[in-house]
């Protein structure tokens, strides 16, 4: 080996040791008659030295070091006289007897430094340079160690790991697929995985019983923070299980990455329906490191004389603590907040708690002082909280009241990413309605199960049918989610048909599963995990990018090895395929 250490571990037992070391030369500095080099590897950094005095030539050599040089030093380690304690090799050096220039750099055109000064982009199109950083090696050693711990979990409760195929047929999760075409079968395309889905059922009915997998899955969809069009899932599935069991065999696995990676014990999972989600947070992803549930004001505030409250169907607000000092300004930001078009509120009504007992409000012209300490009371306010209220149509008001939730505590410093508020999220209705198409669509996927004591609605009053589908949320990420599934032809060739897929459209998609329900399929369920988002979390990011060794930006393109890209001719006629000019 090129080395006898690395560069992270000697220290003051190893004084008096020859070693050689190899690594990236960080920086170096001439002070009068010695030359300092910081060499840098995976594991740490150590000080090389370089005496004018006893070794002119060397020590010249050494001064012709440009940054990012890899090099091999031979030394001897030497107690430092100048210690550096945050170190843990800051109490070397090396003295270095000979060194070897291994490779030349470039003058890299960023510094490779925690804090780097380069752009995004500039990072992106150079990211083995960034991945040198300390924050990017971080975040890769706990992806790592993460894998790891999952699959001792996985293992002890007699999992097994089975891969499934990347080049498939579309599954229907949602999002686009990415194709990729075949040459072999002329104008037939594949399809990348949104998720292995149908192949997990399908190892349920072949037996296997548990399966799981960290797995690729490819999502052509609109790109945010905590979406790549290619990530990874913990991806699981176990056979003759109902929900609790999945709940609980998974909240297992949370437990034990709690315990291995963050050195947290976590209590039980709290549970709540996607019902009271919605009513009390506004969002079916709750955040729970802060409060702020909301409270119904309708008894208080309806007919009142106030119009806009009169004509809505719910009128509901959040107490923001110690909040009564805002100034108008920070109102109108709030209001110019809500009123966003991505959050749609027509405006926002406020009622400071004044310190001397008294409201202000933004309605006082039609609720007198009495009025709005009924409001403060039922809200639960203190003097110096201020109320926010927001009224309207009641799904489209409970969302907007969310979003308005979560910029209070964005702006409150609230969520405090060492504070972890694991839950369940269960009972999600089967359907959502789409308007644009106007049907129904699945809100998980067409293969999870309706509750037994819904099913008579699936026929008379489908958009009220709950599912045996869960989420794993953690401070207001949704980490994972999954279902029981239908095992029965029957019923799920119902399913296919109240998602208006023809018979023959369904036989043809999914003529394989129906057709694999009819030779012993068991009962089964599962669940699967974002990986990224949940290593991003124990990071304390809300982005997964750098988390990921080489990800896409946001227009979905690899800036390193400019991708998406043209092929040549020559691929294009062997697939049969035609360039079209815009
Ligand atoms: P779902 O579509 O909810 O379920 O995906 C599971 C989890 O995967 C993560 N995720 C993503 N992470 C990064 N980038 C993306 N584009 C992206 N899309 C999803 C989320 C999500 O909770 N087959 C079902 C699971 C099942 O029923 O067992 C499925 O894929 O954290």
């Amino acid at each position: 080996m090129l080395r006898t250490h690395t560069c992270g571990e000697l220290n003051m037992k190893n004084v008096g040791e020859k070693t050689t070391l190899s690594g990236w030369v960080q920086k170096s500095r001439d002070l009068g008659g010695m030359t300092f080099i910081d060499l840098r590897d995976r594991y740490g950094i150590t000080q090389l030295v370089f005496n004018l005095e006893t070794d002119k030539e060397l020590c010249m050599k050494a001064r012709k070091l440009g940054r990012e040089f890899v090099i091999q030093a031979m030394g001897v380690v030497e107690e430092r006289s100048n210690k550096n304690l945050k170190m843990p090799t800051g109490e070397i050096e090396i003295a270095v007897t000979d060194f070897k220039i291994l490779n030349e750099s470039k003058t890299p055109p960023f510094t490779i430094e925690d804090e780097s000064d380069g752009g995004d982009e500039l990072r992106m199109k150079y990211r083995y340079l960034d991945l040198r950083r300390n924050p990017l090696r971080r975040n890769l050693e706990l992806r790592h160690r993460m894998s790891i711990e999952t699959r001792k979990y996985m293992d002890s409760q007699r999992f097994l790991e089975i891969e499934t195929p990347y080049l498939i047929k579309s599954t229907p999760e949602g999002a686009r697929d990415f194709v990729v075409p075949s040459r072999m079968n002329k104008n037939q395309f594949y399809a990348l995985p949104q998720s292995p889905q149908t192949f997990k059922q399908l190892l349920m009915v072949a037996g296997y019983d548990r399966y799981y997998q960290l797995v690729k899955c490819f999502r052509d969809e609109d790109l945010r923070a905590d979406r790549q069009p290619e990530f990874t899932q913990i991806d699981c599935e176990m056979a003759f299980v109902e929900q609790e069991d999945i709940l609980n065999t998974f909240e297992g696995l949370a437990r034990h990455l709690f315990k291995e990676i963050k050195g947290i014990d976590v209590a039980e999972f709290p549970r709540m329906t996607y019902a009271d989600a919605m009513k009390n947070y506004g969002i079916d992803k709750p955040d729970l490191r802060f409060e702020m549930k909301f409270v119904e004001l309708n008894d208080v505030a309806k007919n009142k004389g106030f119009q806009v409250f009169d004509d809505s169907e719910l009128i509901v607000g959040i107490c923001a603590k110690k909040c009564a000092e805002y100034t108008r300004k920070q109102l109108d930001a709030l209001i110019d907040f809500v009123k966003k078009p991505q959050i749609g509120a027509k405006g926002l009504v406020y009622v400071k708690c004044n310190d001397d007992g008294t409201f202000k409000s933004s309605v006082d012209k039609f609720f007198d002082q009495e009025a709005l300490k009924t409001w403060a009371k039922k809200m639960n306010a203190k003097t110096g909280d201020l109320l926010l209220v927001l009224s309207g149509e009641t799904e489209r008001v409970q969302k907007q009241l969310g979003e308005l939730r979560i910029e209070m505590a964005n702006q409150l410093g609230l969520k405090d990413p060492n504070n972890f508020k694991p839950l369940w999220v269960v009972d999600f209705p089967l359907l959502e309605w789409d308007e644009e198409s106007g049907r129904f669509h699945a809100m998980h996927h067409p293969f999870t199960s309706p509750k037994k004591e819904d099913i008579e609605l699936l026929s008379t009053d489908p958009g009220k049918v709950r599912a045996n589908a869960y989420d794993m949320v953690i401070n207001g990420v949704e980490i994972g989610g999954g279902s029981i599934r239908i095992f029965n032809k029957d019923l799920q060739k119902k399913m296919f048909k109240i998602l208006g897929f023809t018979d023959e459209d369904a036989q043809a998609q999914f003529g394989f599963l129906m057709n694999a329900f009819e030779f012993g399929a068991p009962p089964h369920g599962g669940v699967a995990f974002g990986f990224d988002r949940w290593v991003a979390l124990f990071g304390g990011s809300d982005s997964i990018r750098d988390y990921i060794a080489f990800p896409k930006n946001n227009a979905g393109r690899d800036q390193m090895i400019d991708s998406p890209s043209q092929i040549s001719q020559v691929q294009l006629d062997e697939l049969s395929l035609k360039l079209i000019k815009d």
